[in-house]
């Protein structure tokens, strides 16, 4: 099975519930949403708040992206403004253990992301107790930045470590330049959840670019 997680990002925050909406009914399983903060990332995004916005308003799974330092002061916000699953930085956490129980003793579901400079190793001593790991594909803080194609090879380390390992519920999810061109590759590779942002939100056509990117991967 793969997830489509199309990124908030690239929509038009004037009129986000429609976009939501739009993609909801494209047939779009998760809704990704990039929170940056200006320190982890040179930009800054949403909080809480526009979480809680939104929640009443989709049904769409919330997979909230944390791109900040110190998540842990935010974690019980976002939690409670409706999250799913929350995914904060291995490099942002002096504590990662500790955060990762933290996230799941909100009743949500726990995420490590690694950026593409960061190997799979620093996950080794957490990856049973996760959810989801996010491989990087982009320098995270802006939507529309070109795939990386050297990060194809840790998603396969990393699959390779969750066949071994026997970690069946652990869902491996990429994140930056993901379209109908890169999506195969990083499939191939193990990659379950696919987030996009400027190839769904960048195109008139939400239901288009949806479809095209799952029959990308279609076998
Ligand atoms: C990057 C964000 C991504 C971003 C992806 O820092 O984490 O989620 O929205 O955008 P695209 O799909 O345009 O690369
Ligand atoms: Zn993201």
């Amino acid at each position: 099975m793969i997830y489509i997680a199309p990124s908030i990002l690239s929509a038009d925050f004037a009129k986000l519930g429609q976009e939501i909406a739009e993609v909801e009914q494209a047939g779009a399983e998760w809704l990704h949403v990039d929170v940056m903060d200006g320190h982890f990332v040179p930009n800054i995004t949403l909080g809480p708040l526009v979480v809680e916005a939104i929640k009443p308003h989709t049904n769409l799974f919330m997979d909230v992206h944390l791109m900040i330092e110190n998540p842990d002061a935010y974690i019980p916000a976002f939690a409670k403004a409706g999250a799913d699953l929350i995914t904060v930085h291995a490099e942002a956490c002096v504590h990662l253990h500790r955060v990762i129980h933290l996230i799941k003793e909100q009743g949500v579901k726990a995420g490590v992301a690694i950026n593409p400079g960061t190997p799979v190793s620093v996950l080794s001593e957490v990856i049973e107790d996760l959810d989801l790991v996010l491989v990087m594909t982009v320098n995270p803080g802006f939507g529309g930045q070109s795939f990386i194609s050297g990060t194809v090879r840790k998603i396969r380390e990393l699959n390779e470590i969750k066949q071994q390992q026997g970690l069946k519920d652990l869902l491996i999810e990429v994140d930056g330049g993901i379209t109908a061109q890169t999506a195969p590759l990083v499939v191939e590779a193990g990659a379950e959840v696919l987030v996009a942002g400027s190839a769904v939100f960048g195109r008139p056509d939400r239901a288009g670019a949806i479809a095209e990117i799952r029959n990308s991967v279609r076998v």
